[in-house]
């Protein structure tokens, strides 16, 4: 139907005729003209109707906001005074000749309007979608894809597809479950992520595996999370946790040249996961904000003040100081703000020194608890945080993954708040994550990551002596304090994988039951291998700067889990209930 899109129109054309085709931006009647900016894909272009052509005419005047229309014109210089230098196109209109009028619109219930009630924008998500911003993203991640499977098969990977209906992968979130028709009573679980299956592919001897493959989990939903997302998963055999780190890093740095034209460091910077926690209280700290958490404890043993003290005896405790540049300015009310944003990550206060004068001792800082702290510990203080005049240092004194918890995330927050983010990219591998972690409620060992990652330690009976010791093989991709990837060296050990079980409290017969056909496969020739998968949604939300993955995916759900433009999930018939075998506990009617 055309023969250039709108966006294209510019002054190589001026003279020509050209037929445009797209949507009603904006019309604009001008006292006997007709003013039109035509939308397509590719962007806006003005269109003039002149009254000249009156059946032409009357069919424009009759337009509105979304019609679809076809135009064929001649490209024109716009007269003086009307060039719109924000505009691809803004230097030339087209002037109509025939104007083909090819769907009626109703008036939308929002126009290109981002701040519009986002349910809505979800209901009407195809409207959503014709945003500008919309279509950049959208098609920015087709580059971002398209980018790594260049990549990849450049280096050898193979494109596999792995079921989407089997049984419960361990990643740590509840399954979403699908009821057999064929085995009545039966379920598949959908994957949380393709893990096993691409280690028993290595197991086949493809030695080198990828897939952009959709992953469930029936988790709490954030911004940075969706119940169904997209992994770029990855594995390699004969490798090592360098040479997976190495080529990942390669991926990374090829993809933001590639597409946005960035470089990024070569290499990433390494930090332990127990340095992380300690200078950021974060395991995927944002390393664009210069602030760091600082130890005091050991300046708090002894002191009067039982919020301090506790935990700095505490061998879980932790106290420790954050010194915010130019704090000393920041209002009562502020700070009672950030003492509730602490408050959501458990802390019971946000105690803070405020400095006037940094080398006066006590007299030049202003603080509540100024009283209960002795002379050595205040200048203890200001020495280690090297606060200076204007600064302000917050405490935070807890069990330590509370203080770490909350003085993390309020590092993250002070810096957004006081524009200290420097503009840059900030990749990083955190590394020697411990192997296990306690569950507090059950007193079991949890997998840190997930049950099939390598200790640092090749001897079982060294693991189950000390669990809480060992440190794993895994590694994660932090990008600007978002944790992009995660992977690590697998167990390709039998005795290891079962001694994995063991302590994790896998019975031998719940491991036969549900990974029986992978302790299996690992009696039958297993290399080493190891690999990682990446969040696309994560990445690419970094890479179009936009606030959540929401704004990435063509069709998410809302927070609960929802997706108000097909109102999934959905009722389903009492055929279909007993076809598969099930009755429910209480009808929807009921429920309601
Ligand atoms: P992991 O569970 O760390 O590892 O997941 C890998 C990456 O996937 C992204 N991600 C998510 N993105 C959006 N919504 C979610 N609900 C969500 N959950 C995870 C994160 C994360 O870094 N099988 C292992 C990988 C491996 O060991 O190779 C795995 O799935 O960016
Ligand atoms: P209080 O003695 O409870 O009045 O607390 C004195 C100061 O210490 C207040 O500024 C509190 O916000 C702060 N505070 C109380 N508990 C903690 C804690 N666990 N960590 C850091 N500061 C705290």
């Amino acid at each position: 139907m055309r023969s250039h899109y709108c966006g294209h129109v510019d002054e190589s054309l001026i003279g020509q005729e050209v037929t445009v085709a797209g949507w009603v931006h904006r019309r604009r009647d001008h006292g006997g003209v007709i003013f039109i900016d035509l939308r397509d894909r590719e962007g806006l272009l003005q269109v003039v109707f002149d009254p000249d052509r009156p059946e032409m005419f009357s069919e424009a005047e009759r337009i509105r906001g979304e019609y679809v229309l076809l135009v064929k014109g001649v490209v024109r210089d716009r007269p003086e005074g009307t060039i719109n230098p924000n505009m691809k196109t803004g230097k030339v209109e087209v002037l109509a000749k025939e104007l083909t009028t090819l769907a009626d619109a109703e008036t939308p219930p929002f126009h290109h309007d981002e701040t519009a009630n986002e349910e809505l924008r979800l209901r009407y998500r195809y409207l959503d979608l014709r945003r500008e911003g919309m279509m950049h993203n959208l098609r920015l991640r087709h580059s971002v894809t398209r980018a790594m499977r260049n990549f990849l098969d450049s280096e050898g990977f193979v494109d596999v597809e792995t079921p989407m209906l089997t049984r419960a992968t361990p990643e740590g979130a509840r399954d979403y479950i699908v009821p057999s028709r064929t085995h009545a009573g039966k379920f598949f679980a959908l994957p949380q992520s393709p893990q096993i299956f691409k280690q028993l592919l290595m197991m086949s001897g493809l030695d080198r595996y990828y897939q952009i493959v959709r992953c469930f989990r029936d988790e709490d939903l954030r911004a940075d999370r969706q119940p169904e997302f997209t992994q770029l998963d990855i594995e390699l055999s004969f490798v090592d946790e360098d040479a997976v780190m190495e080529t990942m890093e390669e991926l990374a740095r090829n993809l933001f040249k590639t597409v946005m034209d960035i470089e990024l460091p070569s290499p990433f910077p390494r930090m332990p996961y127990a340095e992380a926690m300690q200078r950021f209280g974060s395991d995927k700290p944002d390393l664009r904000i210069d602030l760091e958490l600082i130890e005091v404890a050991d300046l708090m043993q002894s002191v009067d003040f039982k919020v301090f003290a506790g935990p700095a005896k505490d061998k879980e405790g932790r106290v420790a100081a954050l010194c915010v540049p130019g704090g000393a300015s920041l209002s009562r009310k502020e700070i009672d703000d950030y003492t509730s944003f602490v408050g959501r990550f458990g802390a019971k206060g946000l105690a803070y020194i405020k400095v006037n004068d940094a080398s006066s001792g006590r007299d030049g800082l202003q603080s509540p608890i100024l009283k209960f702290l002795p002379d050595a510990a205040v200048s203890g203080i200001v020495e280690r945080t090297r606060a200076a005049a204007g600064d302000l240092i917050f405490f935070g004194a807890d069990k330590a993954n509370v203080v770490n918890d909350a003085l993390g995330a309020l590092r993250v927050k002070v810096a957004q708040d006081r524009d200290l983010v420097s503009d840059r990219w900030a990749p990083l591998w955190v590394v020697d994550f411990p192997m296990f972690e306690k569950d507090k409620t059950t007193g079991r060992w949890t997998s840190l990551h997930h049950p099939f990652t390598a200790p640092s330690t090749t001897d079982p009976a060294e693991l189950k002596a000390n669990p809480g010791d060992i440190l794993s093989r895994a590694y994660d991709m932090v990008l600007n304090g978002s944790e992009v990837g995660g992977g690590s060296i697998r167990i390709h050990d039998q005795a290891m994988q079962a001694a994995v079980f063991e302590l994790l409290s896998i019975s031998g017969e719940e491991a036969e039951e549900k990974f029986g056909f992978l302790l299996r496969a690992l009696q039958y020739g297993c290399p080493p291998h190891g690999g990682i998968a990446f969040g696309l949604d994560r990445l690419v939300m970094l890479m179009a700067g936009a606030d959540s993955i929401r704004d990435v995916i063509a069709f998410p759900k809302t927070q609960s889990a929802h997706c108000p433009l097909t109102n999934a999930p959905g009722d389903v018939s009492a055929e279909q209930l007993k076809e598969t075998g099930i009755r429910l506990r209480k009808v929807p009617s009921e429920q309601a």
